[in-house]
């Protein structure tokens, strides 16, 4: 197994650039697999869930190729399978996509229930609800879940929850069905236009994408196509936060500033002096910030995948912040980290309530979770001493390299291979 060796009280200072958004690119793969056409793909992230990906297009038949850094060749005429391989798609969340793609381009999959990040329950009944109001079946049997449709239909989708995956997995089966199909309260995150750009560049017709009504008209085929992932706002957001975090100077390149407007809002609310160009972003040196309420929600609300690493900064802010989790009830087992750091923060429910403008000291660490893991590596960077994180495999399901790159930006963490576990059990 690998950890992290944060050495902290280290300040981030230079510029960095982001990568292609994770979850855009995990939807744009298997939606690659909607035309027998060459796919081509830029500015794909290096990231585990992406292996996987790759892994299981080949397992089905196609073929793919990188390209340099960060493209991807995706042929797909040679697919033959509805069956991702269990052992590879039961371990991240994003292999849903694939119900939603091999639906529309073979009418069947099986696949199995997705893992992923344990946030807390995590039900894809939207989803299900999508692909039978499209015409499928759709039947749980141990562990697998089986979806098959003679024909898809175009069909009117009122979503019960603001959900992205079942908003795009409906958008990927519809966009073949036969005539129109209309997603009321559909998600609007910017990965979701991102995907309906790449349908649409294929001949799909999607229109209303970062509205709440989505409408496709199928088309029954879908040609090649050549597109480029939209920068990774999440990412980015991360290294915004680390700079503040850390009372350093940052400048974060390629990015759509716009995509992160909940998240410069909101750290000029907590006093971050922040510049703000066309693609870029530049966190300039402050002071430790002021306490603030967070409330996390589908976007253009706070996102909740940057709660964990907000939440970080809010332990340096003197006074008291509340931070809410409206989106994944869940999502606070960073919590107990941060306490062992001497981080004072009480749960009530989906609040975490933060008494904050203590130093935190470093400790043994373990992350549960992808953003969860991030900003532990945030807290090992502005802690006292050594800290040590564990669990990293989750970080590196979503970001390309991310030790590296806070190190070229002047933090010394150091990656080590080990036998053996710091926590007993
Ligand atoms: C996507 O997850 C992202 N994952 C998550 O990113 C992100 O946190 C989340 O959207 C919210 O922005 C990918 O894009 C691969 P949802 P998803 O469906 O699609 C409930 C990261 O760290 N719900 O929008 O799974 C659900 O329980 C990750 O990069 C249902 O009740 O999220 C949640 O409370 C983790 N039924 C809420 O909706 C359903 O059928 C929003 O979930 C689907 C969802």
């Amino acid at each position: 197994m690998e950890r992290l060796v944060i050495k902290g009280k280290q300040r981030l200072k230079g510029a960095t650039r982001v990568n292609g958004a994770k979850n855009a690119a995990v939807a744009v793969i298997p939606a690659s697999l909607l035309t027998s056409s060459q796919v081509k793909i830029e500015n794909i992230p290096h990231i585990t869930d992406i292996e996987w990906l790759i892994e299981i297009l080949k397992a089905l038949g196609a073929k793919v190729s990188r390209l340099g850094k960060g493209g991807l060749l995706v042929d797909s005429s040679g697919v033959n399978s509805f069956t991702p391989p269990h052992e590879l798609a039961d371990k991240f969340r994003a292999s849903y996509y694939l119900m939603g793609a091999l639906l529309g381009r073979c009418g069947q999959v099986e696949i199995p229930m997705p893992g992923g990040c344990n946030l807390g329950p995590r039900p894809i009944d939207q989803h299900i609800k999508g692909f039978t109001a499209l015409g499928a079946n759709v039947n749980l049997e141990h562990g697998l879940v089986k979806i098959k449709a003679s024909k898809l239909k175009g069909a009117h989708i009122y979503l019960d929850v603001v959900s992205v995956g079942a908003t795009i997995n409906i958008m990927l089966a519809a966009a073949r069905a036969e005539g129109k199909t209309v997603i009321e309260n559909a998600a609007k995150e910017p990965e979701i236009v991102d995907v309906a750009n790449f349908l649409n560049a294929m001949g799909a017709r999607v229109v209303g994408t970062g509205t709440d009504i989505i409408k496709i008209r199928g088309v029954p085929s879908l040609g090649g196509v050549e597109h480029s992932v939209i920068p990774d706002r999440i990412e980015a957001g991360t290294f915004m936060i680390a700079a503040a975090a850390t009372q350093g100077e940052v400048l974060i390149e390629d990015v759509i500033p716009k995509h992160l407007d909940p998240v410069i809002a909101k750290l000029k609310e907590v006093g971050v002096p922040l510049e703000i160009g066309p693609d870029w972003i530049k966190v300039l040196a402050g002071n430790s910030c002021s306490p603030a309420d967070v409330k996390t929600f589908p976007y253009p609300g706070f996102p909740t995948d940057l709660q964990a690493p907000m939440m970080v900064l809010l332990t340096q802010a003197p006074g008291t912040s509340i931070v809410s989790e409206n989106v994944f009830e869940g999502r606070f087992r960073h919590v107990a980290e941060l306490k062992k750091m001497g981080a004072r923060i009480k749960l009530e429910g989906r609040a975490a309530i933060i008494e904050g403008g203590r130093e935190l000291i470093s400790a043994p660490l373990k992350a549960a979770d992808l953003r969860g893991g991030a900003a532990l590596v945030i807290a090992g960077m502005i802690s006292r001493g050594e800290t040590i994180v564990e669990g990293i495999e989750h970080i590196d399901r979503g970001y390309e390299h991310l030790e590296e790159r806070f190190n070229r930006l002047g933090a010394k963490i150091a990656r080590k291979k080990v036998t053996e576990s710091v926590f007993p059990g």
